[in-house]
């Protein structure tokens, strides 16, 4: 293969790896499956599902959707040990296609403070690592990690040895979003000056936006050669998160004729995806997020709207509906009939079963019988949040809060276990919410460290649901749990019990709450 003269980007989509790993973007099994099957809906060619050997947990889920993707390829990352490269091919050996990520960092600070190893040591451990990987699976990417922060030489050092060994992809991280875009093309093309047989393997970008640069440095790269770009949806990731999916796909396909390139991404599946992982995850886009934020069409200054009117092209340089945005937000309402509902949903890009339609149709009944007009958002809302409530262990029979001017708030509280249980619990608080939170701990046992409460408008209108992301702290980890309600403190309470519950799911799978092996450790 040739990859210079290949005019395909293959897009790989590290969302449930390097994405899940920021703080608070946790997934549960069934989220992390749903998100999966959405990135191959979207067409992306490589899926990195985890981190196998980070916990039981993360291994179960790689190899869950390593079993049930098709058409994309599955990673699975590995740190440069035999124990590590092991896990990740028993996670990912089932899939249609199977591919092993080895990384080990290899700058000077990394190595001095984080590994302390030589240069040395870390060229014979991704050596031994890679060629271990090659026995088990052909497809192997190679990532020297922070290597915008290593020396060139050095760096080509590794490159050159471990494609000797049968790395197929070898990945360029800026770890952490150090690189400009000048600076990371020559990387790149110093690479490609100095590394004999690069022409032979993929190369890769894998840039962070800790300086906002993270897509332009990933679009220099390509520009000198890189036929891969790592990336995630909606950016998200460690600190300012990861190269954003939506921006640089649309650019590479807006800018066909400056860059030349094509990706296989189906971008009518752009905005659909980038509301499941926001919904997923509780990190909503900001408004003015490109591609997929809520104003990223919105034409608001008379002057735009004039030219707009005349040819659409004045002011835009995409069509909404090429990232799969409805032009329409038709209002649905108490008389919407089921067929009425399934061709908005249908729209709206999400794919549910008969029997998924039916619970949702449900709750949009009973919604509509508290809410008049239900708008696109609502809709999102009841899909994303059909099952919230009902997974258990826990369930809430019933809530009664009693607050108001100079009274102290009370919660009143009746929940059921699934093993029969039934608890009735009271507790006063500073107001509704953190009474019924003080219930909720009371009742389960379970005591958590509330770090952040957010609570947002689904639509607009007196009568708009409101979603309650919760993050809280529990044994030194992060948990996020959301929900959505026409009323506010239902949702708060319906949030704080999903994290409650996770908690105790974890606890019954694994015996203990698992613990997350550091991804930076040696190894
Ligand atoms: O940012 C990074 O260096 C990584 C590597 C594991 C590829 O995520
Ligand atoms: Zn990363």
């Amino acid at each position: 293969m040739n990859a210079v003269d290949d005019n395909k980007v293959i897009i790989f989509d590290t969302t449930l790896r390097d994405g899940e790993q920021a703080p608070g973007c946790s997934m549960t099994l069934n989220e992390k499956v749903r998100v999966a099957a959405a990135l191959q809906d979207l067409k992306v060619d490589i899926i990195e599902a985890g981190f196998p050997a980070a916990s039981p947990g993360d291994f179960d889920s790689v190899r869950t959707i390593a079993r049930s993707i098709e058409s994309s390829t599955v990673c699975g990352l590995a740190r440069c040990n035999s124990k590590d490269i092991k896990r990740a091919w028993d996670a990912v050996k089932d899939a249609a296609s199977p591919r092993i990520h080895v990384f080990v960092a290899t700058s000077q600070i990394h190595r001095e403070h984080k590994l302390q190893m030589a240069k040395e040591e870390i060229l014979k451990s991704a050596v031994e690592s890679v060629s271990l990987a090659r026995e088990y699976c052909e497809n192997i990417e190679f990532s020297p990690e922070d290597a915008s922060r290593t020396e060139l030489e050095y760096l080509a050092e590794v490159v050159q040895a471990v494609i000797g060994v049968g790395a197929t992809t070898v990945n360029i991280p800026d770890t952490v979003g150090y690189a400009v875009p000048g600076e990371f093309f020559e990387i790149f093309k110093y690479l490609k000056n100095n590394v004999s047989g690069i022409d032979d393997v993929r190369l890769s970008a894998h840039c962070h936006d800790d300086l906002g640069l993270a897509v332009a440095n990933s679009l220099a790269a390509v520009q000198a050669g890189a036929r891969q770009i790592e990336c995630t949806m909606n950016g998200i990731g460690e600190r300012a998160g990861n190269c954003s999916l939506e921006e640089v796909v649309m650019a590479i396909k807006t800018r066909e004729s400056h860059f030349g390139l094509k990706t296989g991404v189906d971008t009518k599946r752009l905005y659909p995806t980038s509301r499941i992982v926001a919904n997923v995850t509780g990190m909503h886009t900001p408004r003015n997020k490109a591609i997929v934020g809520e104003n990223a069409f919105a034409h608001e200054a008379g002057i735009h709207q004039h030219g707009m009117l005349q040819n659409r092209e004045t002011y835009e340089i995409m069509r909404p509906e090429d990232v799969g945005r409805s032009h329409s937000n038709l209002v649905l309402g108490k008389h919407s009939g089921r067929h009425a509902f399934r061709e908005r949903v249908e729209q709206l890009g999400f794919p549910l079963d008969d029997i998924e339609l039916n619970r949702c149709f449900e709750k949009f009944k009973r919604l509509a019988d508290r809410k008049k007009d239900m708008y696109d958002r609502d809709i999102e809302a009841i899909i994303m949040n059909v099952d919230v409530g009902k997974a258990g262990p826990w369930i809430i029979d019933e809530l009664r809060i009693t607050a108001g001017t100079g009274t102290v708030a009370t919660a009143v509280l009746k929940l059921s276990h699934t093993d029969g249980r039934e608890i009735r619990e009271a507790a006063e608080g500073d107001g509704p919410v953190a009474a019924a939170f003080q219930a909720l701990e009371a009742g389960t046992g379970i005591e958590l460290t509330l770090k952040n409460f957010e609570v947002r408008g689904v639509t607009v209108g007196d009568d708009a649901q409101g979603e309650v992301t919760v993050t809280v702290e529990y044994n030194q980890q992060s948990f996020r749990g959301h929900a959505v309600s026409t009323d506010i403190v239902e949702s708060a309470a319906f949030a704080y019990l999903e994290v409650i519950n996770r908690i105790l799911r974890r606890h019954d799978s694994n015996g203990d709450i698992e613990e997350k092996t550091i991804a930076v450790g040696n190894p």
